[in-house]
Order: structure tokens, then sequence, then C-alpha cells
């Protein structure tokens, strides 16, 4: 296929459960210690093209945020392949990557190099991202005098400014107050009327997922169940919910 973007390859993800936290670190010299096995994603194929907006539903554990893990490389498969191909930038993990005794300055910078932009890109960027945040004379403060809230909204800043390729947003428009979701949601809606750009976008809301995206992936139990176009796929997905 033409411009795929992302591509999932009968990918499975499972998670070592371990009775506690002793266990699981005696595990790293032992093979003989005991952990239960849970597959999180089962056998997952899809295909993402360039441009495509795809909402992605299922219950509580269906396996959703893993699948973005993965797309973001923060988790790892257990089989299967994945292939991505242009910036992701992922408002999920808002505030990981961030160094507690930089300042939220210091933060963009280390940021905007993790995602791979030059540092004259980076300066361009700097003011929108320092405005967008408003977090005032802070900015120039060490993150770790940070509240959760000033955290998550210089993650949110960061991460929707550098001009991200693939958008990935994990139900994180709950960030901070009304005012600065109201904010958050008119900066996606404006990312995503620049050509080109790609979502991903996990919700429980449908009728956001519907403003949003053409398409729709609805998973149960790690796989997924259904993968067409966005009605269909809610009214998959409400069905899913119905039945037990
Ligand atoms: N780090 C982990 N260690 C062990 N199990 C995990 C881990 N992360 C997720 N799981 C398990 O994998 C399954 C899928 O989790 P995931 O977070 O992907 O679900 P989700 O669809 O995003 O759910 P939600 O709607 O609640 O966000 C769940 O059973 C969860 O308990
Ligand atoms: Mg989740």
């Amino acid at each position: 296929m033409e411009n795929v973007v992302i591509d999932f390859r009968d990918v499975s993800k499972v998670y070592k459960l371990y009775k506690n936290d002793q266990q699981r670190l005696l595990s790293v010299f032992s093979k003989k210690v005991s952990y239960k096995k849970k597959k999180a994603v089962d056998h997952v194929s899809f295909q993402v093209r360039r441009g495509e907006a795809v909402a992605i539903f299922g219950k509580n554990g269906a396996g959703k945020s893993t699948v973005l893990k993965m797309i973001t490389g923060v988790a790892f498969p257990t089989e299967g392949t994945i292939n991505v191909e242009g910036r992701v930038s992922a408002l999920l993990e808002l505030t990981s990557g961030f160094d507690p005794e930089f300042t939220g300055r210091e933060n963009i910078y280390l940021k905007g190099r993790l995602s791979g932009l030059k540092e004259q890109e980076i300066k361009e960027l700097e003011q929108e991202i320092v405005d967008f945040a408003e977090i005032g004379e802070y900015i120039d403060q060490p993150v770790r005098t940070y509240s959760s809230g000033m955290k998550a909204r210089l993650g949110f800043a960061i991460n929707v400014n550098i001009r991200p390729e693939i958008l990935i947003v994990d139900e994180a428009l709950s960030v901070g107050d009304v005012a600065f979701k109201d904010k958050c949601l008119e900066k996606v809606n404006e990312i995503m009327h620049k050509d080109g750009v790609t979502l991903l976008f996990v919700t429980h809301t449908t009728s956001m997922a519907q403003q949003f995206c053409s398409r729709g992936i609805v998973m149960k139990s790690g796989k997924i169940i259904f993968d067409d176009a966005i009605d269909p796929a809610i009214e998959a997905y409400e069905k899913s919910m119905r039945k037990k």
C-alpha cells in the first residue's frame, strides 16, 4: 500500500505479572521466578495511511493504550513487526522525557531534540510553546517545582507545537481546566487541517471521535473486532459495550 505511515503486522504484546516487586527484580537474575502472563494485544494487524484520522474504541483494558505505546516506542511488541514513519507526537505521556532539574525552557529544547528537530527549528517554536503553556515565569524554573497541571500544560504545549506528522491522542484532552481543554481541542483541530497530518485518537467520547475521525477501530480483549468508517465503528463499539 502506498503512503502507509503506521504498519502493524500480527503484533502481540504480553506483559509479565509478578507477585510483587521483589519477584520482578529477582527475575532479572533467575529464570525460576514464576509469573503470570497477560496478553494485552493479541495478533493485531492494521495500516494507517498519511493524512488519515483514526479513532480507537474499546472497553477499559481492551489494549488501546498498549497499541499507542508501541507506536510511540514506549512499549515493545512481544511478537510481530511495527513500522512507523514520520515524527510522532504523543499526547499520552505528556510529561515523559522531562528532566525535573531542567527549567521548562530547557525541557523544550530537550524534547525538541529528542523529536529530531534542529536547534534553529526549536528556537523558532520556543515562543509559541511558552505562550501556549501559559505558566508565566515558571517557564524558567526547574520542572520539579511545577504542579502536575503545569507539567501537563507544558507537555501538551510542546507536543502539539513541534509540528507533528503523526499525532497520537489518548484521552489526554482532559488535561488542565476547562479553558485549557478547549484550547487543546482547538489546537488539535488546527493541526488536523494541516496537510498530511495523521491522527490516532483513543477516546470513550464518541461525539469527539466523530468530530475528528473518519475511520474507527474497535478493540476487544486485545483484538481488533471492527475496522471501518467512523459511523459504523461507533455502532459496533456501542453494540459491543452492551454485550457482556
Ligand atoms: N505495564 C503493564 N504491566 C502489566 N499489565 C499491563 C501493563 N499495561 C497494561 N497492562 C494490562 O494490559 C491490558 C490492556 O491495557 P491498556 O492500558 O492497553 O488498556 P486500554 O484499552 O488502554 O484501557 P483504558 O480504556 O482503561 O485506558 C490490561 O489488562 C492492563 O491491565
Ligand atoms: Mg488506556
